[in-house]
This record gives structure tokens, sequence and C-alpha cells, in this order.
């Protein structure tokens, strides 16, 4: 019943242009081997470039990846977020990734969507990291914005760079699945305690 408030409580969050086609219906119960698949694919999205090309480490370069791009390379131009993550030290992500949410669809224009584009934060760093390590990190409040499981998927709902992700314009290649499995996904390997393949296994590990 916690989980119901907690349900409740991020949904009521005014979001940011929601477009609120996502259901939010978490499982009665889920196997531990259930949550392990479904963090098989939540993984294959998440080092998909679509989602890795901005969560980056601490050298601030968002990347160039994926086949539309040819070889994987940092951002042309020598773009450089900086610590504040949308490039405030040198030049602003929203010079070219403006904000009128009027998709561009020419391959190779900025990817525009209404909001501000910016890397993610540098605990969520993904591009390059193995299947342990983001797991460890997607799970972690500490490194994950503070969210549990609902706010985790209620979130992915809301942000517009997400649905981008999933209709990227261009020649990009959408992020696998789709945005509604990707949120099952989070809360089936929720609901199953959020393993990770890396974890040791104890008989009683599915209570
Ligand atoms: C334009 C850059 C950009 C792209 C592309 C992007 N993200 Fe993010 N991501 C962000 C930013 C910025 C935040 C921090 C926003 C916040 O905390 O409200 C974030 C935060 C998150 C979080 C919150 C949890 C955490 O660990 O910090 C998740 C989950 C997430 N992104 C998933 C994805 C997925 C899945 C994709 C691809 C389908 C993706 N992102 C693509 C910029 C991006
Ligand atoms: C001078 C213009 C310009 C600026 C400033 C700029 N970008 Fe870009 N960005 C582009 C263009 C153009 C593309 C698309 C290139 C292509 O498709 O070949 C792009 C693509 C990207 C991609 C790849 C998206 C994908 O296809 O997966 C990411 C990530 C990205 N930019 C992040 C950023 C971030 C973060 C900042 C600010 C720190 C930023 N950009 C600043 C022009 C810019």
């Amino acid at each position: 019943m916690k989980v119901l408030t907690v349900l409740a409580l991020s949904l009521a969050t005014p979001a940011l242009a929601a477009e609120g086609k996502v259901e939010i219906n978490p499982p009665e119960a889920a196997t531990r081997d259930e949550g392990l698949a479904a963090f098989a694919r939540i993984y294959e999205v998440a080092s998909h470039p679509r989602c890795s090309n901005c969560h980056v480490g601490d050298d601030h370069r968002p990347m160039w990846s994926g086949p539309s791009y040819g070889k994987t390379r940092p951002h042309g131009m020598n773009i450089n977020g900086g610590e504040s993550r949308i490039g405030a030290e040198t030049l602003l992500c929203s010079t070219c990734h403006v904000t009128s949410g009027i998709p561009n669809n020419a391959p190779h224009a900025a990817p525009q969507v209404a909001a501000d584009w910016q890397l993610a934060p540098v605990e969520a760093a993904w591009f390059g990291k193995d299947a342990d390590h983001i797991c460890q990190q997607l799970r972690d409040p500490e490194q994950n914005g503070g969210r549990d499981m609902l706010e985790l998927a209620a979130h992915l709902d809301h942000d517009v760079i997400l649905h981008w992700a999933w209709s990227p314009g261009g020649t990009r290649e959408p992020a696998p699945y789709s945005l509604q499995e990707h949120v099952n996904d989070i809360l089936i390997w929720g609901v199953a305690g959020f393993p990770c393949a890396a974890d040791p296994v104890e008989e009683s590990s599915n209570d």
C-alpha cells in the first residue's frame, strides 16, 4: 500500500510537458529470473546510443555513436557540457538543441525537444559501462536522483527527452523496444527486488 501512495504522489507532480501515454501497472509479483530478464532488456535500452550518448562521465563530452554516425567519436565542434552539464562554461547546448519542440527531421540536424537539452548527471554515466555497473547505479537512490521504482518509471514518461529517444528523427535508430515496454521492465525489475546478475544468490532471495 505504501507503494500506491508513492505512485499517487509522483503522478501528481506537475510534469514538464508530460505526454502521459504510458501506463504504470506494476505486476503483483516477479521472480528473480523475471527481474534479471527485464534488466537485460533495460540494459539494451540504457546502453543504446540514443541513451548513452548523453549519459557520459566527468569528461562532460557528449558522444556521437550509433550507425547513423558512422564511427564512434565525441560530439563534433569540441562541444563540452562542463560541470553545469548544459554547456554554461562554453557554449550552451540550447544554442543548437533549441527548445521550440518543433521536430527537425533533417538528417544530421541537432535533435530538438521541448526541454533543456543537457547531459545526464555524472553519476548516471552509462556510456561504455557494462550491465553490472548500470544495474548497481540505477537501483541506488543515492546515484539515481533519489528515485524509487515507481518514481523511476513515472520519470521516464514525464521526460520529453525520453519520448525523443524512441522517435529521434533524421536517420537515427530509435531505442529498442518501446517506452511502454521499457517502463514495464523497470516495474518488473523493481517488483523482483532490483536483482543484478552479479549479486550473490541466496535460496530465499525472492520474498
Ligand atoms: C539529451 C540527453 C539525454 C538523453 C538522450 C537521455 N537522457 Fe536520461 N537523463 C538526462 C538528464 C538531463 C537526466 C537528469 C534529469 C532528472 O534527473 O530529472 C537524465 C536522467 C535519467 C534517468 C534518471 C535516473 C538516473 O540514474 O539519473 C533515467 C532512468 C534516464 N535518464 C534514462 C534514460 C534512457 C532510458 C534514455 C534513452 C531511452 C535516456 N535517459 C536518454 C539526459 C538524457
Ligand atoms: C553548435 C551546435 C551544437 C551545440 C552547441 C550542441 N550540439 Fe549536440 N548536436 C548537434 C548536431 C548538429 C547534432 C546531430 C549530428 C548528427 O546527427 O550527425 C548533435 C547531436 C547530439 C547528440 C547525439 C544525439 C543522438 O543522435 O543520439 C548528443 C547526445 C548531443 N548532441 C548532446 C549535446 C549536448 C549535451 C550539448 C551541450 C553540452 C550539445 N549537444 C551542444 C549540434 C550541437
